[in-house]
């Protein structure tokens, strides 16, 4: 089913989304504020890697729309269906649609799929440590820092920490009462 969030949408990516997710991953100021990284990867590239994900039941990869055009990217990843946990990631793409609450209410949005339906226990990520925004909205969701990892990334020739942030489900429980 698709999921709706009070202003944006999570739904499924569609062979039409290629383009502009094969977009988001080539952009160099992207790359920065995130742990992850790729060559640069070709149209043939993009297709093939949206081919492959059909029946991918690790990973969740939802195309976060607003007023019927994608904005972004939202991902459960590395779902560990025995030890109910999985990897959260989002990206908003244009700075413009930035800072206006969209990744508060996509986060919202998907920690109630992912507890109430899913019946996960665990969320977590990991942020560079310079990724404020990042950080602030997991913290405002009720997300806690558990460490920090080590110049666990390189990046702009220089080794930079991580942030491991995550949530359980009762810590949920209990913060989205607030949201009400
Ligand atoms: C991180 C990201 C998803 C946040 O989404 P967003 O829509 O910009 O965030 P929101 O508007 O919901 O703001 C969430 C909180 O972040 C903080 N924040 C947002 N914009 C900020 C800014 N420009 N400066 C400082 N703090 C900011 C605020 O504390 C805000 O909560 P508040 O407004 O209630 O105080 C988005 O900025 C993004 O996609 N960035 C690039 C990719 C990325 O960094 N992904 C995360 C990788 S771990």
């Amino acid at each position: 089913m698709n999921l709706k969030g009070k202003k944006i949408l999570l739904r499924a990516i569609e062979k039409e989304d290629i383009e502009f997710l094969r977009t988001m991953i080539n952009d160099e100021t992207m790359e920065r504020q995130v742990g992850g990284w790729s060559f640069p990867i070709s149209k043939y590239e993009q297709d093939k890697w949206f081919e492959s994900q059909i029946n991918n039941t690790d990973s969740i990869r939802c195309i976060i729309e607003l007023e019927g055009s994608p904005i972004g990217l939202e991902t459960l990843t590395d779902i560990d269906w025995k030890n109910r946990k999985a990897c959260h990631g989002i990206k908003l793409y244009n700075e413009k649609i930035r800072g206006k609450g969209y990744g508060t209410d996509t986060l919202k949005t998907i920690m109630k799929y992912a507890f109430e339906e899913l019946q996960l226990n665990k969320l977590y990520t990991t942020i560079l440590e310079h990724n404020e925004v990042s950080i602030k909205l997991h913290k405002k969701c009720g997300w806690e820092i558990e460490g920090t990892l080590k110049e666990s990334v390189f990046k702009n020739n220089r080794y930079i920490d991580e942030v491991q942030i995550a949530i359980l489900k009762k810590q949920y429980e209990e913060i989205k009462e607030q949201w009400k």
